[in-house]
């Protein structure tokens, strides 16, 4: 079961930021998810929220902030809400990545960034997995950037179960552990499809994400696992 650490090992360190990459690294999470949004210059920064207010010192929308005024917020522990571009430089090499799009106004800032990071040999396409909640930003990334990964992010179970996918070319489908199910598994499987839950952190329920069979955990603690 693949552990990935979820926004780095926000478990141990302020989620989003470099410090939580690199204990995430030190637990051995072989891939790392960010979360990404496009602040008021344009550039791809990872934060979870539309608002900065909850992890960090300062306070309004992310989207009406610039990339400087950003840079200058404590995100915890005298920590920075990193760019994405700075979050490749960091892991290259170092772990596969999951981008997770928070917005479909980001997708062609995420696509720029990352088509020169694979231009410029420090990132290969298939060391990356795009996700979203916003399966439209989805489908524009891959249109974008088809040799990609896409995963499907899914709070519920919908009635037609994993066929939700669609005609998306996906490689996962990324359900809510408050959710899962065995039928959901067994369908989404016989499509062919991994299956990667968040965000797993109890041991009951690491363990019940064995039994389940599902392909891989997000989880804030990567040494759990
Ligand atoms: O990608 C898994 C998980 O991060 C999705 O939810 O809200 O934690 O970004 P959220
Ligand atoms: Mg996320």
């Amino acid at each position: 079961m693949l552990k990935i650490g979820h926004r780095g090992a926000m478990g141990y360190a302020p989620e989003n930021t470099l410090k939580s990459f690199a204990i995430a690294l030190e637990m051995g999470a072989p891939m790392i998810e960010i979360d990404v949004t496009q602040c008021a210059t344009g550039e791809a920064v990872v934060i979870h929220d539309d608002r900065v207010d909850r992890t960090t010192d300062g306070e309004g929308y992310v989207s009406d902030l610039s990339l400087e005024v950003l840079k200058k917020l404590d995100a915890g522990e005298g920590e920075r809400v990193p760019t994405l571009q700075e979050t490749l430089d960091a892991l290259s090499g170092k772990c596969e990545l999951n981008v997770e799009l928070k917005s479909e106004r980001v997708v062609e800032e995420v696509v720029h960034v990352l088509k020169s990071a694979v231009a410029n040999g420090s990132w290969q396409e298939d060391a990356l997995i795009i996700s979203s909640f916003d399966h439209h930003a989805l489908r524009k990334f891959k249109e974008m950037m088809p040799a990609v990964r896409i995963a499907v992010l899914v709070g519920i179970i919908p009635l037609n179960y994993a066929d939700i996918i669609g005609d998306l070319d996906a490689y996962a489908i990324n359900p809510c552990v408050d959710f899962i199910n065995a039928i959901f598994v067994t369908h989404a499987k016989a499509k062919g499809l991994k299956v990667f839950v968040y965000t797993v952190n109890h041991p009951e329920d690491i363990n019940r994400m064995r039994t389940l069979g599902v392909d891989g955990i997000f989880t804030n603690y990567p040494d759990r696992l």
